[in-house]
C-alpha cells in the first residue's frame, strides 16, 4: 500500500493532536506535533530569561537557534509520543499555561519557523506519517495528499482544554484559558508567516459537536477513499 502524507491544521485546542495520534495509530503511521515543537522553543525561551515584559528577545533567540535540538521519542510503556528538548524530557512543562502564553509570539519568527519547517520536511521524507500544527497543508507539506481543517467554537475549545488540564491534576481558571484560545487564533490568522489558513484543497471538520468516536471513523473513511482502500 503507498504511504501518504497526512496534514491536520487548525484552530488551537480542537483536539488535533488526539485525533491525529488515533488515526495515525489506526493505519500505523508515525504521528508529530509541529506544535510541541514551537513550544520547546518558548520553553527554551523562558527557561533562557529571553522573554520579557518588551516581548522576546529575537537578536539572541536567532543566534542562539544552533543550540537547540527537538526530537521526539516513543513512551516505552504508553506509546505516546514523547518531546524532547536538547535531549531532556520536556512534554510537560510545554503544555503550561506560561509556555501558551508566549509561544504564538515564539512562532510568528520568520527564523524560527524557517528552522522548524526545515526539521518537519525531514521528518516527513518517507511519508507515512500524520503530522498536526497551523500550516502543514499550506506551507510545510501543500502536496500532502489528505488534508484536514479541523474547527470548534472557542468556548468549546476552551472547556476542553480546561478538562484535559482538570483530568491531569492541575489547576486551571476558564476564562484564563478562553482568553488564551482567542488571543492565539488571533495571532496565529494575522501574523505575516505562514498565518493559519485553511488550504483550498483540505476537507473541513467542524467538530464542536462530534464524539470522538464519529470522528474517528469520518476520518478513516476518508483516509480510505484517498487512498483507495475499501
Ligand atoms: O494544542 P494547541 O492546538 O493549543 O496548540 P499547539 O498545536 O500545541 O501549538 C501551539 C502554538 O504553536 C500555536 O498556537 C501556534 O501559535 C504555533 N504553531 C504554529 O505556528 N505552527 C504550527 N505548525 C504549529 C503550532
Amino acid at each position: 500500500m503507498k504511504k501518504i502524507i497526512i496534514a491536520i491544521d487548525g484552530f488551537s485546542s480542537c483536539g488535533k493532536s488526539t485525533m491525529a495520534k488515533s488515526l495515525a495509530r489506526n493505519i500505523g503511521y508515525l504521528y508529530f506535533d509541529s506544535g510541541a515543537m514551537y513550544r520547546a522553543v518558548a520553553l527554551y525561551c523562558l527557561e533562557n530569561n529571553l522573554v520579557s515584559e518588551d516581548g522576546i528577545d529575537t537578536e539572541t533567540l536567532k543566534g542562539r537557534m544552533g543550540d537547540i535540538e527537538i526530537s521526539f521519542i516513543a513512551d516505552p510503556v504508553t506509546k505516546n509520543s514523547i518531546t524532547l528538548l536538547n535531549g531532556r524530557d520536556v512534554e510537560k512543562e510545554i503544555r503550561s499555561i506560561e509556555v501558551s502564553k508566549v509561544v504564538s509570539k515564539v512562532a510568528a519568527l520568520d527564523f524560527v519557523r524557517t528552522d522548524m519547517i526545515d526539521q518537519q520536511r525531514r521528518m516527513g521524507e518517507s511519508k507515512g506519517i500524520v503530522m498536526d500544527g497551523r500550516d502543514i497543508g499550506t506551507t510545510v507539506f501543500p502536496n500532502a495528499e489528505m488534508k484536514i481543517f479541523v474547527t470548534a467554537s472557542a468556548e468549546v475549545r476552551a472547556q476542553r482544554r480546561y478538562d484535559e488540564i482538570i483530568a491531569r491534576g492541575d489547576k486551571a481558571d476558564y476564562n484564563e484559558i478562553l482568553e488564551n484560545v482567542q488571543q492565539r487564533d488571533h495571532i496565529d490568522q494575522t501574523r505575516e508567516v505562514s498565518p493559519l489558513r485553511k488550504a483550498d484543497d483540505a476537507l473541513l471538520l467542524d467538530n464542536s459537536h462530534m464524539t470522538r468516536e464519529e470522528q474517528e471513523a469520518w476520518l478513516i473513511a476518508e483516509f480510505k477513499k484517498i487512498t483507495g482502500e475499501c
